[in-house]
């Protein structure tokens, strides 16, 4: 079982979480709330979710924030993610890099269509600090298909006439950050949504009911509890077997 006081520092330990944030509109339907309440709810837990995984040890997160299938929405909950992803990193998390010499952000996604205010405020958290201890990678205009096409193209205009697993794993946003050994969908749905789909060939796989923004502690830990229990096998076979 997983021993919430104890770090564990084998090979096998839980380096580089992703997660699904999905719920917020359906949390906030629940209350008879506009779906933005919900997703202001859903910005407001980010921080002690961070801190929480950061205790166990765990160095990287990814989050989902929004994918480029979320354009589909109506503007006006569009415009609600853009402003409140705008204000998060104006006042939280600017503050929090500032205060905290282990933490950075980094963007996945094509950050080329987002409104050139916040393009240019994530250019200045990226900018802010690097390669920290702990790496927060947030996905926003983010899709798995088109993150695989961007890098081959990359690759491409580079002069490569022929790719590996390893070049293009360099032109993917993810470049640095360990695949994630963990991915957690919040929700309830079993389904990639276009998440991390390079890099998660291997990573086991948690879908837990609870909405996102009630993801807390309790569900921290039954999410790892259950990633500790899991036999990873990368195609091979145990010792024993
Ligand atoms: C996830 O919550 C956040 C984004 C996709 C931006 P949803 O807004 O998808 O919430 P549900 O799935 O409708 O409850
Ligand atoms: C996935 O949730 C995207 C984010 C959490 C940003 P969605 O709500 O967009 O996924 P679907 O539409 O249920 O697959
Ligand atoms: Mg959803």
């Amino acid at each position: 079982m997983f021993n919430k006081n104890k770090k564990i520092m084998t090979d096998d330990r839980l380096d580089s979480v992703a997660i699904i944030t999905d719920g917020n509109g359906r949390w906030a339907q629940k209350r008879g709330l506009p779906r933005s309440q919900g997703h202001i709810a859903g910005a407001k837990i980010i921080q002690s979710v961070l801190e929480k995984f950061r205790e166990i040890g765990v160095h990287y997160v990814t989050l989902y924030v929004f994918s480029t299938e979320n354009w589909k929405r109506p503007k006006e909950e569009i415009d609600t993610i853009m402003e409140l992803a705008y204000t998060y990193l104006d006042q939280v998390v600017a503050k929090k890099i500032k205060e905290d010499n282990n933490f950075c952000v980094k963007f996945l996604g094509d950050l080329s269509v987002l409104s050139e205010k916040l393009r240019n405020k994530c250019i200045e958290i990226e900018n802010m600090a690097k390669d920290k201890e702990f790496v927060c990678s947030i996905a926003l205009n983010y899709g798995g298909r088109s993150e695989i096409v961007h890098a081959a193209n990359q690759a491409i205009k580079d002069g490569y006439t022929e790719l590996t697993e390893e070049i293009m794993s360099r032109y993917m946003y993810t470049n640095g950050t360990p695949d994630p050994d963990l991915v957690i969908r919040t929700g309830g749905n079993f389904r990639i949504s276009n998440y991390l789909l390079w890099q998660s060939a291997y990573s086991e796989y948690v879908i837990l009911d609870t909405l996102w923004p009630d993801f807390g502690e309790k569900e921290i830990y039954k999410a790892v509890e259950d990633f500790y229990s899991r036999k990873r096998r990368f195609g091979g076979l145990d010792k024993e077997e």
